[in-house]
Order: C-alpha cells, then sequence, then structure tokens
C-alpha cells in the first residue's frame, strides 16, 4: 500500500511541475497566464510568437508524464506506471502550486502514452499534426487525438490502459470547455493566428 502511495505522490508532484510557466518567466516574458488564452501550455506559450520556448515546452510536459510512467514501470511494475501516469497527468491539470489551476493535459497525455503504449503514442501524435496542420486548431486537433487513443488502446485488448486512458481523455474534455465553447461559436484563435481569445 506504502508503495502504491509514495508512486501516487511522485507522479502527482513531477506532473505539477508548470514547465510552461517557469521557462516563459525565465524568458523574461511575464506571466504566461495572463497572455492569450491564460492556459500554461505550448499552444499558449507559442502565442508568444517564441516557438523555442513552446518546443521546451512541449517537451518537457511531455518528458514529466513519460518520465513518472517510466520510474513507476522500472521500479515497481506496470500497474504503477498506470497510477504514476494518471497522477502526473492530474498533477499537471491541478497543481497545488498554482491554486489547483492548470494545463489542460495534452502534452502529458501524449507523455504517458509514448511510455505505456507507445504505437498509440505515435498515432496520437500523427493525428494531432494532421489535423492541426490542416484545420489549425490546436484544441480540435487534441481532443479529436484523445478521443480516438483509448479506443484504439481497446482494440488492442490492452482494457486496463484504454479504461485509464478514456478517464484521462474524459478530464481533458472536460479541461477544454472553454475551447468547446469557442469552437461552436466560431470564435477559437487558430495556430499562428495574430489574435487570441479572451482569457
Ligand atoms: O494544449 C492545449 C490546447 O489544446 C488549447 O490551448 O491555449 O488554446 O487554450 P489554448
Amino acid at each position: 500500500v506504502w508503495q502504491g502511495f509514495a508512486v501516487l505522490i511522485l507522479g502527482y508532484l513531477l506532473g505539477s511541475i508548470p514547465f510552461g510557466l517557469i521557462i516563459t518567466r525565465m524568458a523574461g516574458l511575464g506571466d504566461i497566464r495572463k497572455i492569450g488564452s491564460g492556459n500554461i501550455g505550448t499552444t499558449n506559450v507559442l502565442r508568444t510568437g517564441k516557438k523555442s520556448l513552446a518546443a521546451a515546452t512541449l517537451l518537457c510536459d511531455a518528458l514529466k508524464g513519460t518520465v513518472a510512467a517510466l520510474l513507476a514501470k522500472s521500479f515497481v511494475g506496470p500497474d504503477a506506471a498506470l497510477v504514476a501516469g494518471f497522477a502526473a497527468f492530474i498533477g499537471h491539470l491541478f497543481p497545488v502550486w498554482l491554486g489547483f489551476k492548470g494545463g489542460k493535459g495534452v502534452a502529458t497525455y501524449l507523455g504517458i502514452l509514448l511510455a505505456l503504449a507507445w504505437p498509440v503514442g505515435i498515432a496520437f501524435a500523427l493525428i494531432w499534426l494532421a489535423m492541426a496542420f490542416t484545420l489549425r486548431y490546436s484544441s480540435l486537433s487534441a481532443l479529436t487525438a484523445s478521443l480516438i487513443s483509448p479506443f484504439v488502446l481497446l482494440a488492442m485488448g490492452d482494457n486496463r490502459t484504454a479504461l485509464v486512458f478514456g478517464a484521462m481523455s474524459l478530464i481533458l474534455w472536460l479541461k477544454h470547455h472553454e475551447n468547446i465553447g469557442r469552437l461552436l461559436s466560431g470564435k477559437e484563435s487558430k495556430i499562428g493566428a495574430k489574435s487570441s481569445p479572451a482569457p
């Protein structure tokens, strides 16, 4: 039991590191939460116009999920990897350091998926890229990729992993409620657009 608890806490703590906020602050851009959508993720860091900082945010937010899941897998086992991954995802979305107001989880979701079922992680990334390049909505790309991924896992017979990612997708969708509203009303900002939505 204590082992499971330790995995949960360490996963959460890793996931709760707000890299987007740290990276943009270190670059002297101020508080990313006062820019664009107010989110601390890659898409919003991109709205500062600094592509390298957005890439660094994507890499770090994804890697914290990968590292949490792989550490738990090698030290405890496959079930612990699912627990650690889920905890890291929750840590990113609800970090205690930011009054539980964190990101939307797309990069961290991808990082965990790559750690636990890498072919599905590649599929997630390809769906995201294909949609982002054609329609140019980051949120819609992430919503679609996260909707499909649990079903792919289920089709592969990986029921436990499918269940955990299904739960994560549901939470990811709920965290995107403002984006969904903007998409439906045609007000969502496109990738590379100069204007950005009000926080
Ligand atoms: O990864 C988050 C993305 O799906 C939406 O971000 O800043 O447009 O709300 P944002």
